[in-house]
């Protein structure tokens, strides 16, 4: 595998089998395309019919106060009337919504009618504890049917849902939980992870002591080790759900299309985590059509997104997504080699799973096993592959698509983000495919790479990708923080009123978009979006040291690993067992997923005169690489 796997050759096509492609939705991307752009709120007001609206809407879109779109003013939704309610007026009643294998093998499965009682029923404990509409409540918890439940029922009573990834530890989720101002915390004992147990409630015990807001926090038994159970704040989710007001029937909260859904903290250009919001009206349009074109779901499909939950792929086409079309699902809890590297492949065997939608980084792990712990089982029921959060190289590509889908499905790569909600470079199976690009714009999106002054760069050219119009399940904002939405998105851009993604790209003569990476303090380790910002102040956080910066190095199997740079205080000494202590520090402050590769002890870090750390000349340095324009270095 070689180190620069994110310039693949162009001009190697894939076309697609042209009996899979008469039975798409999609047959012709090129003429739907024509027709969404001609038009794009016609466009979209017309597959708004395929969803149920308490009320419609009286316009569109509003751009009146751009960059603050608004999208079917004046229409009245819930999200959870077209993902759940609807479906068990009809057959999908009996449907299965969720096939779920834990890590220790325990199953467990859910028809559209369970999901939806469960979902009333914790809801009705949420407004028993004193939530509604607009209040946030945060979710920390891994895989578990659970955790889709307490999505479901905060939206469905109108509260709003902000739930923070398990692998993060305790200031990331105590910072998370004092933005966001939670009175309400759903945990879990514990995960379990590689035979191991993550655990939880210990880590939110310590979150709940920084961020004391919280005032109760809900409790799903699932890992079963002692824990500390505080009297008066903590309960345990069964104990509630078996309550007398915990009843089946619970009346969904009438939403305005605009009404926040949910916040889910992502990282980008330094400071503290940003609060993206998204809404009821467009997220819940865009989340379904993008699914069922893209990955042109039909009922008797079994559709595996083997994210977490907690980021926002696990939003959008795990939990929202998915059951808006009244699709089957599958969750599985762990680890993908646990208690073998074939532990993926024997579930798609098990359960007949048809799509199958994971990042590289994940293929590239189970790569390195070898053929065989795939080879050995049946893998025929699978139709299609898709691919997320960072560029697949080709060799990846080309074994997902040979060892795992014996060169019959197509792969899907599609590019999009936190902020956008949903896919927004992507193509269909009816779509030539370039291994390693993600083709094309969805549908109703005008997608560009341009240069610092907005001028299309020429193809080949890289430049700043952009969006040049607004799209129904846009971020509407950051918590909070408006002056930072408008500043990060849309300030470079101001006179075109273009958003802009924060990736570098380029485009090729066909018009097909290669994403190459980020452009700002972003690092995407595992497929996971860290901040720079956020690692550096969990190592400053230590006595120890005084001063740190981080920075990505392109690794074989998670895309980048981190490593750190630290100036220590004066009295304290570098050595080996420091670097231990210091990972350990990061590991329970921000997360698992945010230790360092390496770290190194410096005297001094390359800054610029007005005192910021120049990432890009350590990582330059490094790599081994020319250290570029160092005019604004300050020594
Ligand atoms: C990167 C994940 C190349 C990109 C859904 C983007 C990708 C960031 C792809 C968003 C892809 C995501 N090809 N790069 N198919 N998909 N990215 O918010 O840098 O966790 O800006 O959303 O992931 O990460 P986020």
């Amino acid at each position: 595998m070689s180190l620069e796997p994110f310039s693949p050759p162009t001009g190697e096509w894939y076309h697609p089998d042209e009996e899979l492609v008469k039975n798409t939705h999609v047959p012709d991307y090129d003429a739907l395309y024509q027709e969404a752009m001609t038009d794009i709120e016609a466009f979209w007001a017309k597959q708004a019919e395929a969803l149920e609206w308490y009320e419609p809407w009286e316009r569109v879109l509003d751009s009146s106060e751009a960059p603050f779109y608004k999208w079917f003013i004046g229409a009245k939704t819930n999200i959870v009337h077209n993902a759940l309610d609807r479906h068990t007026k009809t057959w999908r009643r009996n449907k299965l919504a969720l096939i779920w294998e834990g890590e220790q093998g325990d199953r467990r499965s859910m028809s559209y009618w369970r999901l939806w009682q469960e979902t009333n029923r914790f809801a009705n404990v949420l407004k028993s504890m004193g939530i509604n509409k607009g209040d946030r409540v945060t979710i920390y918890m891994g895989r578990i049917p659970e955790i889709m439940i307490a999505m479901l029922a905060c939206a469905k009573i109108g509260a709003v849902h902000s739930v923070v990834y398990g692998g993060f530890s305790e200031q990331a989720l105590a910072d998370r939980i004092e933005d966001a101002q939670s009175r309400v915390l759903v945990t879990a004992d514990g995960a379990w992870l590689r035979g191991g147990i993550v655990p939880l409630k210990e880590t939110a015990d310590e979150a709940v002591r920084r961020s004391p807001v919280v005032e109760s926090v809900i409790v799903v038994k699932r890992t079963g080790q002692d824990i500390h159970m505080e009297p008066g704040r903590d309960y345990w989710y069964h104990d509630l759900i078996n309550l007398p007001i915990a009843s089946t029937k619970c009346e969904t909260e009438v939403m305005d299309a605009e009404d926040p859904l949910f916040i889910l903290y992502t990282s980008g250009t330094t400071g503290k985590p940003k609060g993206v919001l998204h809404t009821h009206g467009g997220y819940q349009l865009y989340t379904s059509t993008t699914l069922k074109w893209v990955f042109d779901m039909k009922d008797d499909d079994r559709w595996w997104c083997a994210a977490d939950p907690g980021w926002i792929t696990g939003h959008s086409y795990i939990v929202y997504g998915p059951l808006i079309l009244g699709a089957t699902s599958f969750m599985y809890e762990g680890a993908p080699t646990h208690p073998y590297p074939n532990r993926w492949w024997r579930m798609i065997e098990d359960y007949g799973i048809t799509i199958l939608y994971t990042a590289p980084t994940a293929i590239r792990g189970l790569m390195r096993f070898g053929d065989a712990w795939a080879n050995r089982h049946d893998l025929s029921s699978l139709r299609l592959l898709g691919s997320v959060g960072e560029p697949i190289n080709p060799e990846a590509w080309r074994w997902y698509h040979t060892v795992i889908g014996k060169e019959r499905c197509p792969i899907m790569d599609t590019w999009w983000q936190t902020e956008t909600g949903g896919f927004i470079i992507a193509p269909m199976p009816s779509v030539p495919l370039k291994p390693g690009s993600a083709t094309r714009p969805f549908p109703g999106l005008d997608v560009d790479v341009v240069d610092e002054a907005g001028n299309a760069c020429a193809p080949g050219e890289d430049g700043y990708l952009v969006i040049k119009n607004p799209w129904p399940s846009m971020l509407r904002t950051i918590f909070g923080d408006p002056d930072r939405y408008v500043e990060q998105y849309w300030h470079r851009y101001e006179a075109q009123g273009w958003y802009l993604a924060g990736d570098s790209a380029r485009k090729d003569e066909d018009g097909y978009i290669w994403v190459i990476g980020r452009i700002d303090d972003v690092i995407k380790v595992s497929g996971y979006r860290l901040g720079t910002a956020e690692i550096e102040s969990g190592l400053v956080s230590h006595p120890a040291v005084a001063e740190a910066a981080v920075i990505g190095i392109p690794d074989e199997v998670k895309g980048n690993h981190i490593e750190a740079y630290c100036i220590l205080v004066a009295d304290a000494e570098a050595s080996d067992s420091l670097v231990e202590k210091l990972k350990d520090h990061v590991r329970h402050e921000v997360g698992p997923i945010a230790v360092p590769t390496r770290i190194s002890f410096v005297d001094s870090l390359p800054k610029t005169r007005s005192g910021k750390i120049m990432r890009r000349v350590l990582k330059a340095r490094a790599l081994g690489l020319p250290e570029g324009d160092l005019s604004t270095l300050e020594d």
